[in-house]
């Protein structure tokens, strides 16, 4: 049963310098729209499957930069093809500055009932450092605009670990961040992935990632400030008020089917995990011609669904059952070292673990 559906929206008005998201600096209508009629025709292509949806999920790119219509013409073919509950959970991820407040009211009355601003930061200094193209000021109007389209359940993004950013600065960040009525904050910690512009800087030394000891007091201070201010982890790098998390991000942590449209989009159904390919022109030429643009997949065996259970269930604040984790010589070291803890029978990671999941992942396995 397929509960939540993505749609990847790859458009752009500008490219960061550390984004590895498949997006596009894409500004004609007439492409856009040829993108949405494939979406369209790309779910008719999984109608085979069972249905009944509580999520769907805007993600880019950046999907506000699709005409609001757009937004909600998709919504309305999903409703209209695809077996949904009443209290369907929408979001629409959205950047500082491009939405007013008719474009938030037409997507709300399309069904619109959460937004995820990629706001980063209210310091102009990070801003900057980031290559973003937006102002404090863009984030403010963007928020106050949601709300006064009566979208009150919002979630904004922050990233840490920027070049030049001070513990002050991250203390006055979290200030801003919670002193607004949102909901729901993801933290990022700056990732310099190879192939980017970021990637390169960092490779040539031109940029300089703050160091390790720093980067784990910024995620301490957040943890901290963010629980002061009723906000809880749930997961690696979300807090939500409560009530407020993220039903759909939850569905890819836990064994939940869901169906991924668009380019480069990941779906998980049946125990089978396909992405389709991350090439525009492929993905518009095989779904035109009615071929599905599904270009990796792979069925998970009993060995692999294990591991994911253990490697996904350990990003969760509620962790994994204890008896997932063999070693126990292991156990008793993560959790004498400060790495994790043990509550319930469930073994979960504590921010020193945090900090070092990947390694502790291979342990484990
Ligand atoms: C799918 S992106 C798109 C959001 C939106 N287009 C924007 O940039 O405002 C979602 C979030 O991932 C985070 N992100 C993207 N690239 C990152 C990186 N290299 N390191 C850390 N966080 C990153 C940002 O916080 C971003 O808002
Ligand atoms: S970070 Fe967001 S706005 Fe920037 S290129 Fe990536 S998806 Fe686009």
């Amino acid at each position: 049963m397929i509960k939540g559906i993505y749609i990847h929206i790859p458009f752009c008005n500008i490219k960061c310098p550390y984004c590895d998201f498949t997006s596009f600096v894409w500004q004609e209508d007439k492409l856009k729209d040829r993108y949405v009629e494939a979406l369209k025709k790309e779910l008719l292509m999984y109608l085979d499957n069972d249905f009944d949806i509580q999520t769907i999920y805007f993600g880019g790119g950046t999907p506000s930069t699709l005409k609001p219509e757009k937004i909600a013409e998709i919504i309305d073919f999903i409703k209209n093809n695809v077996k949904h509950q009443k209290n369907l959970e929408i979001t629409v991820e959205i950047n500082p500055k491009t939405y007013e407040y008719d474009e938030f009211k037409i997507i709300k009355d399309a069904g619109v009932n959460r937004i995820s601003i990629g706001n980063q930061s209210f310091l102009e200094k990070n801003l900057t450092m980031l290559g973003r193209d937006h102002k404090p000021e863009d984030s403010y109007k963007t928020i106050e605009n949601c709300l006064k389209a009566g979208i009150s359940n919002i979630n904004l993004d922050l990233i840490y670990g920027i070049q030049n950013q001070t513990l002050q600065d991250l203390e006055k960040d979290l200030e801003i961040y919670t002193s607004l009525p949102i909901t729901h904050i993801s933290a990022y910690m700056l990732t310099a992935y190879e192939d980017t512009p970021l990637g390169t800087l960092v490779e040539k030394g031109l940029y300089h990632l703050p160091d390790e000891d720093l980067v784990y007091q910024m995620f301490l201070m957040i943890d901290q400030a963010l629980h002061n201010k009723g906000f809880e982890r749930y997961e690696l790098s979300n807090w939500a008020k409560k009530g407020y998390e993220c039903k759909h991000n939850l569905f890819y942590w836990i064994d939940v089917n869901f169906l991924g449209i668009g380019v480069s989009a990941w779906s998980y159904i049946d125990n089978k995990r396909f992405g389709n390919t991350k090439n525009i022109n492929e993905y518009l030429e095989n779904v035109e011609k009615g071929i599905k643009p599904v270009k990796f997949s792979e069925v998970l065996d009993e060995k692999k669904k294990l591991e994911e259970k253990i490697f996904l269930g350990l990003r969760l604040k509620e962790g994994i059952d204890v008896d997932l984790i063999k070693n126990k010589d292991l156990l008793k070291e993560l959790v004498d070292e400060g790495y994790g803890d043990v509550k319930d029978g469930r073994f979960y990671l504590l921010p020193k673990g945090i900090m070092v999941i990947n390694e502790i992942v291979r342990k484990v396995l």
